[in-house]
């Protein structure tokens, strides 16, 4: 193979990934001058970032006017379980409202207050009424959005052109091996810096929200080339997807079904969630129907319903009613809106809900509940990075969105994904941008190891016979359900990381009938070995953390322990190319978070509202 012969591209910056993070850090890119390729396996606007139904979380304070940065910090910590990288948390709720108002200026189109400004939800885990939303299709919306003023910054999209592995030129990004799904032929992305945007794994689990393109891409090719993955084991079961027809188990069903007054119940008609009402949000939780019917009734002062609680616990009651034998038929829980709010208002807040129940599953959402059951959503861990730039270890290589670690700790609250993206697909591209203006020398890929990725993709073409890609990612996904699933132990896992290693093992000799043009086989060949390196990550990572924190449920080892909060669990590619997994102690927090964070409610109430007055009259003045 002639490398010269080979198509080549060149830009400055290239972005895996055109979902919200992706698209937000392509646009800094090139707002920033540079020459910008997004690269994305499948079609501009299809992306994981839709799936975040409910809305973005930002501290308007529209919708309740005591929000503030401080209380969404203190909530996403504690949402966390103090795990979080805390500059990120704190980043991320100082800058959330900032880059929500740029959405409304680039013609994001938001459902109103009264008073017509930005509406806002309730969501689990939020103090406030805090997402910012567009019904029940708001990830659809930011999509469009970026998606529209991307196209008029010059960006250079490549639409169906996947990523195969980073290129380096001595221990500097240098550029990306890629190949075009429809004509299978391969490009070499020659660039000074690349931005993985590429969302998680969540396809290396059957019942997933994920849809096909979520095989950890980003993840793996990170890894290959030297950055570190951090906090993996920690994977998030949204309490709610649909569980029936099985054609469609798994498909998420907004958490703004709770939050605009849905309710949980078992088969025994009981509204199970107030028996799971953990310790640390009692003060803030509805503890009865009356309290939870002053919330629905917008009571002043009045508690939050218990289906409001973080995911995590959600996700663990729903299999802890199953389990008890008081499922609903499918094996899931009864989530029921029809009784609390009108037709007219569910129609109005949740279109999607009930066109997807209606056409899915004939059900009426309007008249009858809903069968829901826990479904892999979301990577919280990821690639590890710099919280300020979003680079990782390695010169060049940036990452953000679900793909990177270090904001949402051991368990993320809905809504925070979507700000996420925006908050930290700007920085990433500020990142990428500074990088490449302090690095204005040329580097060029080895050519060897150019050849050498794309050897490596033909060769499940090339073999006479091997095994079947579709058979092995269905042993996987049967072996991660089984054994790393919503709740852990050792020997469940110990067993999962065996089945990973054979699957590997047998993944090495995988064969794709056929030609390169268009072939899914080929192309479900070629995204094993991402599925199979995250696989291995989680399961590794989720055998180390000796304790139960947020969404890492180990029956072995009940409750979180205080001597896991001072620890990441931290993968590297060791030289021998085994995973290495280590306990890295985490850096002491900055005083001032800390306290914010562990404040009592109160007392941080009533520092924000003087706070606030103190501004008001500053601004008089
Ligand atoms: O339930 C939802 O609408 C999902 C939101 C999210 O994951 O942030």
């Amino acid at each position: 193979m002639d490398v010269n012969e080979i198509q080549t591209i060149e830009h400055d910056v290239v972005v895996i990934g055109a979902g919200g993070a992706g698209l937000r850090a392509a646009i800094e890119c090139s707002a920033q001058g540079m020459n910008t390729g997004l690269i994305m396996k499948s079609l501009l606007g299809k992306a994981h970032t839709v799936m975040a139904e409910g809305g973005m979380a930002a501290a308007l304070g529209n919708a309740d006017s005591r929000d503030h940065w401080k209380i969404h910090f203190r909530d996403t910590m504690r949402g966390g379980k103090f795990l979080n990288v805390w500059r990120m948390a704190e980043l991320h709720a100082r800058e959330a409202p900032d880059r929500v108002n740029e959405l409304e200026e680039w013609g994001a189109v938001f459902d109103r207050t009264k008073d017509g400004l930005i509406n806002q939800r309730n969501f689990g885990g939020h103090r406030y009424p805090r997402l910012a939303h567009v019904g029940d299709r708001t990830g659809l919306e930011l999509i469009r959005t970026l998606q529209d003023h991307g196209i008029h910054q010059g960006i250079h999209t490549h639409m169906e052109c996947t990523a195969l592995e980073l290129l380096k030129d001595g221990d500097k990004i240098a550029g990306v091996a890629a190949y075009w799904r429809d004509t299978g032929r391969f490009v070499l992305l020659k660039c000074k810096a690349v931005i993985l945007a590429t969302g998680g794994a969540g396809k290396a689990w059957r019942v997933t929200s994920n849809s096909w393109e979520y095989t950890g891409d980003g993840l793996a090719m990170a890894y290959d080339a030297g950055a570190e993955l951090m906090d993996v084991e920690f994977t998030q079961f949204h309490p709610t997807g649909m569980v029936w027809p099985l054609s469609v188990r798994g498909i998420l069903v907004t958490e703004g079904v709770r939050g605009d007054g849905g309710i949980l119940k078992n088969s025994e008609g009981k509204r199970f969630m107030f028996d799971y009402i953990p310790e640390r949000f009692a003060p803030e939780t509805a503890d009865s129907e009356e309290e939870a019917a002053r919330w629905l009734e917008g009571a002043e002062g009045a508690r939050r319903p218990p289906e409001l609680l973080t995911r995590d616990v959600v996700a663990r009651a729903i299999t802890a009613e199953v389990k008890a034998g008081r499922g609903s038929p499918h094996g899931g829980a009864f989530l029921d809106i029809a009784s609390r709010r009108p037709a007219e208002f569910i129609k109005r807040k949740l279109p999607s809900m009930y066109h997807q129940f209606m056409e899915l599953a004939e059900v009426d959402i309007t008249k009858e509940p809903m069968e829901v059951g826990p479904t892999l959503h979301y990577f919280m861990g990821g690639i590890r990075v710099d919280a300020e730039s979003q680079q990782t270890r390695v010169p060049g290589l940036f990452a953000c969105g679900e793909c990177a670690a270090g904001l949402h700790g051991a368990n993320r609250l809905g809504g925070n994904s979507l700000s996420d993206l925006i908050v930290f697909g700007q920085r990433a591209g500020m990142g990428a941008t500074e990088y490449v203006r302090a690095n204005p020398g040329s580097v060029a890929p080895d050519h060897d190891a150019v050849k050498e990725a794309f050897r490596r993709a033909t060769a499940p073409l090339n073999r006479e016979s091997g095994e079947s890609p579709y058979a092995l990612h269905d042993e996987l996904q049967d072996t991660m359900g089984a054994n790393v699933g919503i709740v852990r132990v050792e020997e469940e896992l110990k067993k999962g990381i065996d089945d990973v290693a054979a699957i590997q093992k047998r993944a090495e000799t995988v064969k794709a009938h056929g030609s390169s043009q268009y072939n899914p086989g080929w192309n479900q060949a070629l995204s094993l070995r991402s599925l199979l390196v995250s696989a291995e990550a989680v399961a590794r990572a989720a055998l180390m953390r000796q304790e139960s924190r947020g969404a890492h449920t180990r029956l072995d080892y009940e409750g979180e322990r205080d001597e896991w909060l001072d620890y990441n669990v931290v993968i590297r590619k060791s030289k021998d190319g085994s995973m290495d997994v280590e306990k890295v102690k985490r850096p002491e927090p900055d005083a001032e978070l800390k306290r914010i964070a562990l404040s009592e409610l109160e007392p941080l109430e009533e520092e924000v509202t003087a706070e606030r007055a103190k501004t008001r009259e500053v601004a008089d003045v």
